[in-house]
């Protein structure tokens, strides 16, 4: 089965790179991402790159050399599933925020929507993808939707979670370490399972694209995210050791990572992860272990959780502490407010949380981040609900120069960790701050002993 036309719903940060790179990778197949949100499909369509809704390097070439040849984005998604022979669904499944499994479980509802919405326009038989991360057994869900329309349509389910990064999106999905499709153990699911191999096989080598069953496949996403962030807060548990140790958790962690067994990578300590998935994965994972009763697995992956939570509050108290218990009407510069380098995306960033307890201190911050907006980061403090409006926009400001933010403060917070902020004056940066001279370095990315030579007084978590 050879697919020419394919749909995706969802033109977020998973939608939109994997299909620009597939559509780059498949000239003859032609490729349309539909989106409710009809703001974001026309950021798609600017003829200005730099207006792209997502920022990730690379991801404009990639864009401009498919678009509307046979990638197109749209806000019609009728005719997109109509005209498809694969769909894929690719939208947002934020964690429960009402009702049952409140603030665990993943709400489904958008998923949901979309089955319902092929099953109404379809009119010929359809492959169906899970591109978004769900629970193990939602292709169950979709399956039963969908066979229920009564007009002889077909449609094979299939699961082919993302595993990109944000930050390396175009890079990840150009080499993937793999590529999982999970499907049907039928003769037909394992002609579906074919259709989607043959169009990632243009450009990833065969051994490793891997084929598994539906459960497997859906599984698989949610425990590798798990993994990942629980690396993540055992470095961030054992940097508070160190703190009190005399330990260095920079050092502990090389040790550690020449280990083969265990490796390099994801052993940076810092003020906790973030990011729409990694919390949101895991709280489903828990989720779904208490509902069959497995109390234990629960346990042992919530504390991945508790340990991120803990770690950026204990970022915050540490500024409060130091600043002699007492930051009101103080100014902090925080350098970074999107969750790591290289992306514009703020959903669940460390840096949302540590603002907000400082600003309960009644701290007044001040934010540059190269690629987020004043109004994203009001938005993401408002989402909290822990004071009024125009409380946030009067206790947290953003400016556009570095520089600016740092100026007249008591203390320099590093949020995230983008490359430029190695490479500041902190010469400048020092003499026009107020003295003692604060650096709270969130990421563990400047010269400590340059910065102290020059007077900071510098705090690095773990050491
Ligand atoms: P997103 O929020 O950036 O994009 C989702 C898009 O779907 C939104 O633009 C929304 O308007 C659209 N949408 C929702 N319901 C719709 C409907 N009924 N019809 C048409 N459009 C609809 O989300 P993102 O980050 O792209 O994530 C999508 C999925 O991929 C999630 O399940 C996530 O867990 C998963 N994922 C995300 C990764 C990431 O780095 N962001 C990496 C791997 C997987």
């Amino acid at each position: 089965m050879k697919i020419k036309n394919i749909c995706c719903i969802g033109a977020g940060y998973v939608g939109g790179p994997t299909m620009a790179v597939i559509a780059q990778k498949n000239p003859d197949i032609k490729v349309t991402v539909v989106d409710i949100n009809a703001a974001r499909i026309a950021a798609w369509n600017d003829e200005d790159l730099s207006k792209l809704p997502i920022y990730e390097p690379g991801l404009d070439q990639v864009v401009a050399g498919a678009r509307n040849r046979n990638l197109f984005f749209s806000t019609d998604v009728d005719a997109a599933i109509e005209a498809a022979d694969m769909i894929f669904i690719s939208v947002n499944t934020p964690t429960k925020t009402y009702g049952q499994g409140k603030g665990m479980a993943a709400d489904l509802k958008y998923i949901e929507l979309c089955a319902r919405q092929i099953a109404r326009v379809a009119k010929t038989d359809k492959i169906v993808v899970e591109k978004s991360t769900l629970p193990v057994r939602t292709a169950q869900a979709i399956k039963s939707i969908l066979h229920n329309t009564g007009n002889g349509v077909q449609f094979q389910i299939l699961s082919n979670p993302e595993f990109l990064a944000e930050g390396t999106a175009v890079q990840d999905l150009m080499a993937p370490d793999r590529v999982l499709i999970g499907g049907e153990q039928t003769k037909e699911g394992f002609e579906a399972i074919q259709a989607l191999v043959d169009i990632y096989a243009t450009w990833v080598p065969l051994e490793n694209i891997l084929t598994t069953n539906l459960w497997s496949s859906e599984l698989s996403k949610l425990t590798a995210n798990a993994f990942l962030a629980q690396r993540v807060s055992s470095i961030n548990a054992l940097s508070e050791l160190c703190e009190v140790t005399g330990a260095d958790v920079n050092e502990v962690a090389i040790a550690i990572g020449k280990d083969s067994r265990i490796g390099p990578k994801f052993l940076k300590a810092s003020v906790g992860f973030g990011g729409s998935c990694f919390q949101k994965d895991i709280l489903n994972l828990v989720y779904i272990a208490k509902s069959y009763g497995l109390n234990e697995v629960a346990d042992y992956w919530e504390q991945v959780i508790i340990m991120n939570d803990y770690q950026k509050r204990r970022f915050a108290s540490k500024i409060i502490q130091t600043l002699y218990n007492t930051i009101s009407g103080k100014k902090i510069a925080f350098l970074g407010w999107a969750f790591k380098k290289d992306t514009n995306d703020t959903r669940e960033s460390a840096a949302i949380y540590v603002a907000d307890q400082l600003m309960e201190e009644q701290a007044h911050i001040v934010v540059y981040d190269p690629k987020v907006t004043a109004q994203q980061m009001q938005a993401d403090l408002n989402y909290l609900n822990t004071r009024s409006e125009a409380d946030n926009e009067q206790n947290l400001t953003t400016v556009l120069n570095p520089y600016d933010a740092c100026k007249d403060s008591h203390a320099v917070a590093v949020l995230t960790e983008w490359d430029e902020f190695k490479t500041y004056d902190w010469q400048k940066i020092y003499d026009e701050m107020k003295k003692p001279a604060f650096v709270f370095d969130g990421r563990g990315i400047l010269d400590q002993s340059a910065l102290e030579t020059i007077g900071f007084h510098f705090y690095a978590i773990g050491k």
